[in-house]
Order: C-alpha cells, then sequence, then structure tokens
C-alpha cells in the first residue's frame, strides 16, 4: 500500500496549507508490468448468476471463512477450458463440478496460475455453447490486509475487543472471496448467504431475503439470505458480518452502521445522505430504487481507501462518516457530505453503469469526484463548493498532468499492480475537471439531458466513452437552441482531451497597435518548454472566452471561440490596448494561459485596485495558480509573476488564498535553505496579516462555513511565516488546554486545534507531547485520532519526533495500520529541519521499516516524499548514497529510489535557474515594505487613480 495524491495533499492540512480531504491509502504503483502476458479473461464463456454461501470463523486464533460457490454460467463458442478468477484462496480440487441439464462434464484436470490469479478447468472433452452450472468449495483467510473478504476490529468502551468481517474488492480482490469471472463488465446476478452467530448482523449489496434458525453443522450459527441482486460488477459485491447497530430513515430503508460506542455519531450522515441520494435521482431521473429497495452504509474501523461505492452497501472509514458535534471539525463535515456525494453518485456512473474495462475508469472516478462538489452543493447550498473544486481538484490536476510521465485519461492497464496506479490525480480530478468543462461548454441543460441519456442506454450494461460522446451528441442535437457552435463535434473535441496526456497553454499575445490577439496552443510541461523528447505533436480542441476590462463579463462561461486541433493560433482583435484581457472565464477549459508582461503588468495593478472585486473569484485563483506555475516552470520571469501576489493584503476570499497558499508552499520548500527565506517569509507575512488579523483565532457565530476552512489556513500560514503574535496564541491556548483540570473538556474550537496544536508543539517540551499522545490514546472518534498524529509530528524536538517515528513502526503502538503513514508524513512536512530528522530515521531504521510493512514498497514512497524536500547538494548526496549503498537490499523500491534521486536532483536544478531571481525580486519587495512610506499602499492608491480616471487613457508598465 502506498500514499495516495489524496494523502499527499491531505496531510499538509496541518502542517500549513489548506485542502480538502485527508489522508487514504491509495495503491499505486508506477512500474509498468510485462504486458506479453495476458491478464484478460478469455471471452468464451460468460457468467450469468452467482450463488454464494459464506461462514466466516471470527475467533481469535481462526480467521478463516469456508465459502461455496454456485455459478450458472453461458458458455457462447466451443471450448474445452473455462479459466476463472481466484486468489488467496484454497480451492478443494474435489469438490468442482460442471454440469448442465443434470449431465455432469468430466475435468480432466484444474490448473492455478498465480501471476495472472486464473483458475483454469480442463474438460476431457470440449463444452458445446450452452447453459452450465459450476460448483466449487474453497476455504479462504480473514486476513488483516484490508482487501477481498477481510477482518477488523475495535475495542469496546469496557475494554473488550470485537471482531468483523468485511469486504473490500475494487478492483481485483473479489476473487480473494469466492472463484469469479473477475473484470468489470462481465455482469451476474448475485444470491449471497452467510452465516454467523446469532448476536451478529450480516448485511450485504441487497436486502434480507430470510433468516434460518440455528444450524447444526456450523456450531449453531444461523443463517441470513439475501435477495438476488440486479446485473452488477463482481468489484461491487460486499457483505459485512458485525455487532454493529444502526439509525434510520423511518421504513429503515436508509441506515447508517457504525460500532455501538459511535452510533450517536450517525445522525449527520443519515440526514445529509437521503438529502444527497434525492438530488442524484433528481439529476439522473433513475430512481435508485429501481435497482436496490435499500441503501446502507457502514463505517468500518480498518479501512484502506477513504470510502468504497459497493452497490446498495457503501463502505467508509469511520472519520468519512461519523460526525461528532463540537469534536468534529467544518473540514471532517464536509468531507462526510461530499464523500457520501461521490460514493452515491457512483450508484449511477459505476455501479448502474460500469466501465467496459479499468482503462475507463474514469467514467467512474471523474463522474464521482465531478458530483461529490456539484450535488453536495444542491444541499449544503452556502459552502462555496464550486470555488473550493477548483482549487481541490482542478488546480492539482493541472499540476499532475503537466509532467512528463502524466498518462491519458484513456489509459491501457492490464496487470492487477497497473489497474491499481490509474486510481490517480488523472482518473479522478483530471477527468472529473474535464466532464466540468463539458458542462459548460455544451450548458447545463444538454449536459444533464445527455448523461440522462447515456445512463438510459446502458443502464445494468458497460460502457466506453464512445457511448457517452454519442448520448451527449444525441441530446446537444435534440435541443432547439443549443450552445455548441455546429461546426464543433464532440467525439472531435473530447477525444484530444482523454486520448492525450497532458493539456494545452494557451498563449495570449496582444498587438497593442493593431489591437489584436493571436491565440496559441502547446503542451505545457513542468519542466519547462522543450524538457521533452517526445516528438508527438500535442493539440487540443480549445473551448475559449475572455473578459476585459471594458466587457466584464465573467458569468458567460459559454465558449465564443474554438481553437481546433489543426490550427497553431487564432487571431481576435478588437480590445482596447490599455486594458487587461484575461482569458478562461471563471476557469472552466482545462487548460493554463499566458500572457505577454505587459496584460501581466496590468492584471497586477488592477488586482491592488479595489475593483479587484470585479475580476471573478475563481480567475483570482487562477491568475495565482497560472502565474506562479508558469514561473515554476520558466514559462514566466518571476519578477512578472510574483507582482500578481502584492493584491492579497486586500483579498479575503477562499479560492484565491488556497491557490497562493499551495503556490507558496513549494517555495517555502524550495527556498527553505536559501539566503532570501527570511525576506520570503516576510514577504508572505505582510500579504497574510491583513487577513490574519481580520479573522482572529477566535470562532464568530456569524462565520460562513468557508471562514472557518479560511481561519485555519491563514493562522498556520501567519505563524509559519514568523508572525509571534500567533505563535504566542498557539501556545498559549495549547498551554492552557495542558494544565486544565479536565482534558475531556478542551476550550480549544475543533477547527482551530490543528493549527493550536501544531504551531503549540513546537517548542513544547516532552510532557506537553506527551499529554497530547495520551488524547489520542483516549479518544476514539477517528476525526481526532487523525486529527492529532497529523499534528504530533510539529515538535522540532529531535528525540521526540524519533520516539514518534518509532511508534509508528511498532506493533503494539495502537495506531491503526491504516493510519501509520500519517506520521511519517507529519513529521517531514511540519519544517525543514524535520525533513533531516525524517531521512536519519528511514537510513538508521530500514531493516525494521521494511519488516513492519512487510516490504521495501513503503521505503519507495517514502524516499520520494522526503526527495521532493531536498534542496541542499549535501541532502542530494546522502540520498545518493544511502541509495548507491543499499540497492541490493531495496529490491521493489529500488525504481522508486531511483526516481526520488531524479527528483531531488530536480529540485536542485530548479534552484540554480530561479532562485536568484526570486531572491533579488524579494529583497526589492521586502526593502518596499520596510521603507517608512509604505510603497504598498501607494501601488494600491495609483491603482485606484487609474482605475478612476477614466481608464482608455492610462497605459501602464
Ligand atoms: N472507488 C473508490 C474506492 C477505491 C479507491 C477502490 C482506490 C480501489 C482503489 C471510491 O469511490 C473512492 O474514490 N474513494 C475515495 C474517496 C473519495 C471521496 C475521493 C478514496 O478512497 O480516496
Ligand atoms: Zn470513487
Amino acid at each position: 500500500m502506498e500514499y495516495s495524491w489524496h494523502l499527499l495533499v491531505g496531510l499538509v492540512v496541518v502542517a500549513i496549507s489548506a485542502v480538502t480531504s485527508e489522508s487514504v491509502n491509495r495503491r499505486s504503483s508506477t512500474s509498468r508490468v510485462d504486458n506479453d502476458v495476458d491478464y484478460r479473461l478469455p471471452n468464451n464463456t460468460i457468467p450469468l448468476h452467482y450463488d454464494i454461501r459464506l461462514v466466516p470463523f471470527l475467533e481469535n486464533g481462526n480467521f478463516t471463512f469456508g465459502g461455496e460457490v454456485t455459478i450458472d454460467v453461458m458458455v457462447v463458442e466451443q471450448t474445452s477450458t473455462i479459466v476463472l478468477h481466484a486468489y488467496d484462496i484454497d480451492i478443494d480440487n474435489d469438490t468442482v463440478v460442471v454440469t448442465s441439464d443434470n449431465v455432469t462434464y468430466a475435468i480432466s484436470n484444474k490448473t492455478f496460475n498465480t501471476d495472472l490469479h486464473f483458475y483454469t478447468l480442463n474438460f476431457a472433452t470440449s463444452l458445446e455453447p450452452g447453459n452450465y452450472s459450476i460448483y466449487i468449495e474453497y476455504v479462504g483467510i480473514l486476513s488483516a490486509s484490508m482487501e477481498g473478504f477481510y477482518r477488523s476490529y475495535y475495542t469496546t468502551s469496557s475494554g473488550e475487543t470485537r471482531w468483523l468481517a468485511t469486504t473490500q474488492f475494487e478492483p481485483v480482490y473479489a476473487r480473494q472471496a469466492f472463484p469469479c469471472f473477475d473484470e468489470p463488465a462481465l455482469k451476474a446476478r448475485f444470491t449471497i448467504s452467510i452465516a454467523h452467530w446469532p448476536n451478529q448482523t450480516a448485511i450485504s449489496n441487497a436486502a434480507v431475503a430470510s433468516t434460518s434458525g440455528a444450524d447444526s453443522t456450523i456450531e449453531n450459527r444461523v443463517w441470513t439470505y439475501f435477495e438476488t441482486t440486479p446485473l452488477m460488477s463482481t468489484y461491487l459485491v460486499a457483505f459485512v458480518v458485525s455487532d454493529f447497530e444502526y439509525q434510520s430513515n423511518d421504513d429503515e430503508s436508509f441506515r447508517v452502521w457504525a460500532r455501538s460506542d459511535a452510533l450517536n455519531t450517525t445522525t449527520y450522515a443519515v440526514t445529509v445522505g437521503q438529502e444527497i441520494l434525492a438530488d442524484m435521482n433528481d439529476f439522473t431521473g433513475i430512481d435508485y430504487n429501481l435497482s436496490f429497495s435499500k441503501m446502507d452504509q457502514i463505517a468500518i474501523p480498518d479501512f484502506s481507501a477513504g470510502a468504497m461505492e459497493n452497490w446498495g452497501l457503501v463502505t467508509y472509514r469511520e472519520r468519512l462518516l461519523l460526525y461528532k458535534d463540537g469534536v468534529a471539525t467544518t473540514r471532517n463535515k464536509q468531507n462526510i457530505a461530499t464523500v457520501i456525494a461521490h460514493e452515491f453518485a457512483h450508484q449511477w456512473f459505476g455501479n448502474l453503469v460500469s466501465p467496459l474495462w479499468w482503462k475507463y475508469l474514469w467514467l467512474n472516478e471523474g463522474f464521482a469526484t465531478y458530483f461529490e462538489y456539484y450535488s453536495t452543493a444542491t444541499v449544503e447550498t452556502t459552502w462555496r463548493l464550486a470555488e473550493q473544486f477548483t482549487v481541490d481538484y482542478y488546480h492539482p490536476a493541472l499540476l499532475a498532468d503537466s509532467l512528463e510521465t502524466s498518462h491519458p485519461i484513456n489509459e491501457d492497464v492490464y496487470s492487477p499492480s497497473e489497474i491499481n496506479a490509474i486510481f490517480d490525480t488523472i482518473s479522478y480530478s483530471k477527468a472529473g475537471s474535464v466532464i466540468r468543462m463539458m458542462q459548460h461548454f455544451l450548458g447545463g441543460p444538454v449536459f444533464q439531458a445527455g448523461l440522462q441519456l447515456y445512463l438510459q442506454n446502458m443502464a445494468y450494461g458497460a460502457a466506453t466513452p464512445d457511448d457517452l460522446w454519442e448520448a451527449l451528441t444525441t441530446a446537444n442535437t435534440n435541443m432547439s437552441s443549443p450552445i455548441l457552435h455546429t461546426h464543433v463535434d464532440i467525439k472531435t473535441v473530447m477525444d484530444t482531451w482523454v486520448n492525450q496526456k497532458g493539456y494545452p497553454l494557451v498563449t495570449v499575445t496582444r498587438n497593442y497597435t493593431t489591437a489584436t490577439q493571436e491565440i496559441s496552443q502547446e503542451r505545457f510541461l513542468l519542466k519547462g518548454r522543450g524538457s521533452s523528447n517526445d516528438t508527438t505533436e500535442y493539440k487540443w480542441w480549445i473551448p475559449i472566452n475572455f473578459a476585459s476590462q471594458a466587457n466584464i463579463a465573467f458569468t458567460a462561461t459559454a465558449p465564443s471561440d474554438w481553437i481546433r486541433s489543426q490550427d497553431d493560433s487564432v487571431v481576435i482583435s478588437g480590445f482596447s490596448p490599455t486594458q487587461w484581457v484575461i482569458y478562461n472565464v471563471q476557469q472552466t477549459g482545462f487548460y493554463r494561459v499566458n500572457y505577454d508582461d505587459t496584460n501581466w503588468g496590468m492584471i497586477s495593478s488592477y488586482l491592488q485596485t479595489s475593483a479587484y472585486i470585479i475580476i471573478n473569484v475563481l480567475n483570482r485563483a487562477q491568475l495565482i495558480d497560472d502565474s506562479l506555475n508558469l514561473a515554476r516552470a520558466g514559462y514566466l520571469n518571476y519578477s512578472v509573476a510574483l507582482p500578481v501576489t502584492r493584491y492579497l493584503t486586500q483579498e479575503t476570499s477562499y479560492a484565491p488564498w488556497a491557490a497562493a497558499f499551495t503556490a507558496f508552499t513549494y517555495l517555502n520548500t524550495m527556498l527553505a535553505n536559501s539566503t532570501g527565506y527570511e525576506d520570503f517569509k516576510t514577504y508572505v507575512l505582510s500579504r497574510v496579516t491583513p487577513i490574519h488579523e481580520s479573522l482572529g483565532h477566535e470562532e464568530l457565530s456569524s462565520d460562513e462555513h468557508i471562514t472557518k476552512l479560511h481561519r485555519l489556513s491563514v493562522n498556520s500560514w501567519a505563524c509559519r511565516m514568523g508572525s509571534t503574535t500567533c505563535r504566542e496564541k498557539a501556545e498559549e491556548l495549547l498551554l492552557d488546554y495542558y494544565s486544565s483540570s479536565d482534558p475531556t473538556d478542551s476550550t480549544i474550537s475543533a477547527d482551530l486545534k490543528a493549527w493550536v496544536y501544531c504551531e503549540g508543539l513546537r517548542n513544547a517540551n516532552t510532557s506537553v507531547w506527551n499529554f497530547l499522545w495520551e488524547r489520542y490514546l483516549a479518544t476514539d472518534f477517528s476525526g481526532e485520532q487523525t486529527l492529532i498524529l497529523s499534528s504530533l509530528g510539529c515538535s522540532q524536538d529531535e528525540d521526540i519526533l524519533n520516539n514518534y517515528l518509532a511508534l509508528s513502526i511498532s506493533t503494539n503502538s495502537s495506531i491503526r495500520s491504516q493510519d501509520t503513514s500519517s506520521v511519517f508524513t507529519s513529521v517531514y512536512t511540519a519544517s525543514p529541519s524535520n525533513v533531516d530528522v525524517a531521512f536519519n530515521f528511514l537510513v538508521n531504521n530500514y531493516e525494521e521499516i521494511s519488516e513492519f510493512y512487510g516490504g521495501m514498497n513503503r521505503i519507495g514512497s517514502m524516499l520520494q516524499g522526503l526527495a521532493s524536500r531536498v534542496v541542499s547538494s549535501e541532502q542530494l548526496q546522502r540520498l545518493k548514497d544511502f541509495v548507491e549503498e543499499k540497492q541490493d537490499v531495496l529490491g521493489v523500491a529500488l525504481t522508486s529510489a531511483q526516481q526520488a534521486i531524479e527528483l531531488a536532483e530536480e529540485n536542485i536544478s530548479w534552484l540554480e535557474n530561479y532562485e536568484a531571481d526570486i531572491v533579488e525580486w524579494l529583497a526589492e519587495e521586502v526593502a518596499a515594505i520596510d521603507e517608512p512610506q509604505d510603497s504598498g499602499s501607494e501601488r494600491v492608491s495609483f491603482g485606484i487613480l487609474l482605475m478612476t480616471i477614466s481608464i482608455g487613457v492610462i497605459g501602464f508598465i
């Protein structure tokens, strides 16, 4: 298991930045395995129905299960073999029987292929096309691996350990619970029966059909029999045996399950969940209850991903479902609502209509990511989720997709490790962002009608992107006045976005004499123009629109023009040479925009006037994200990009600040060792101080939802950039708490804990650290556990940190395996000096770490995390020495270790290219701030002047 992109961004929340989800473990691997082997099942046999009977043994010391499956199949062409998936289960070969119409077919031999996970039945004589049934008995292990049919546990308030058995099948683990045709397009119906103790409940995708009395053949366990499901993919099958309880709606068709001690934290999920399901019913025009008569959601104590959309039985990490008033943060609450929306969107996009193959995973995850925010927004209407979408998903997608190593949204994958690897930023965030782009260039009505048609056409089937384009095209044609230009073909456009990696940089070059603008496209690369040896011609169909100072068209998101893939450039005319233009209104197109220095200058100056608010808030976030990434990649000088951030002294909105904090996070890492670091801190602090002062560190009853998110990141940044008032306040609040008589009654508001704990711990002694560690051990609310774990790495004391790191790889630390990775990340993201502490720990303990995680894989991802923070040649050298010395033992981690060295080398060469420019700009800027006459406010008033005098006359810069 390795870190996901969510994890990597997520943990920074506490340390410094403001982002969306917190950590989840997402499997990923960058290595491609040998494609000469065929991982796909032959298509001679199709499953129709599975009858599965399971008996889990959940007693300490005996974590196994017995299974029995009858699969009705249709042989579609004559064959002498039937190939199924099975992995890590022990099939009793003697029990296997294949029949058709009461005739038994002799099996000459049965073979396992453990690489391909194939179980092959070879028949003495060929089977003719027709219906057959395959019967198999087997046993399996309820492992602690969080995949397949696995075990989890919790401790009751009286200290008793209780076990549960649960499932995680996506993408390729159903085969670890029962032999099956484990590919998403091979849909079948499932009839499931589970035996369990009378004091336990079994739940599954479908509702309970009936139950039995004690069965003496299995120590008087009882049986729960479930109704037969509609046609569905194997990866969506789920079942849980536990002693959990639930809260529900009146007719109990919508239930939320948790261990009984946590039952009172399920209320929010019951309420918001029903509202979101109703919204999705509405949007799709297809009633969820046509497929299943009930919806169960359940919080699982040990869970590998964040949540899983099993049809009718959605499983979650505890902190993504359980909400505890007063203890949970605003971010926790938002995550709960949006994760539910994500998984509920899958009930249509993924479950009703599944991808034909994992290559089209984005048809699941892209839509789920899109609805995660846009469906929640219909229920939680004041949360400003549209603004948050761009900074949480769209900007990170632009960043990830600007790497040479990116991949197309439609990516060929075959092996399990390749399949796991595409659960990434491209399939989630890029696809979600490209879907949002479609919504805007088609218009809401066509978009919705097209999606409804797609779902109707493909219901209970498996789709490709072409099915989607076709439905959208039909919907567009049916619309009486579509907004799409008639020369634009949806499939032609979309193929350029889903079949090639990367995205365009649109460059606007203005001719101030002729009042024309030439607009061209090229692929944007983070390492800079010309940094790639790739000779492929990357060109896109790009929807274009713009606003200008004279025509403030920031609400019109429909494209006014298109750059076609065959166009090198287009020319647009008719703008006043003395006024700015801004392209990509509300940043709905998936691309960056660069301008000539003059236009950038006009934008920067205008932002510093009181009229800055006229520029749409999403475009303000865009200007920051684009300019600083263009500079980072060498397309724009820092001396032009950094001035865009000057206006932040007057910015109060969340999205532009979130974009700025992301950009500053990079610079903060890179400049950590630089002579200009103090100037950097002074500059950022000077920008952040006004908003820091106005938000303060106290919650107000009048606070908007987003203000609470904003206050946390602003306070974290103010402290980090050296504000002594901030640091003193955090220390005071933590010490008050530490010395209070009742540690269960904290006066620190939940939303500020991450800031108070982290900043308060920096200079705190061991007993304060221990105090918080005790709070970690004492709470059984998962949201709070994660928050504390992520703060404990903020200490700057080497002994404390080493002790903490050691805990994370000790088997009796009481940190759940799903959470251990937060520890290492929380240490090295907390400060530049902690990077060295974490690195030394890794060097000194690599054997123990690999033993704890059962392999070297984790070392690889740890090295990469550290490498992204390497900023000195000494650090680089130490990294190289370690990898060289240990190359024989690194094994599977060697490739990622080598990539880590590359990452570190890139940092060093970036510094060689850009550090001097940045340091010079910062020095001048800081000198200007320090001048008695505050030139910052002069700039503002000059800007206001610019605006108030009839603007057309004054050329700026
Ligand atoms: N289908 C995924 C769960 C999943 C992730 C299965 C990776 C296999 C591998 C689920 O819908 C999902 O995307 N969950 C997210 C949570 C979310 C709100 C982004 C996750 O686990 O990170
Ligand atoms: Zn998903």
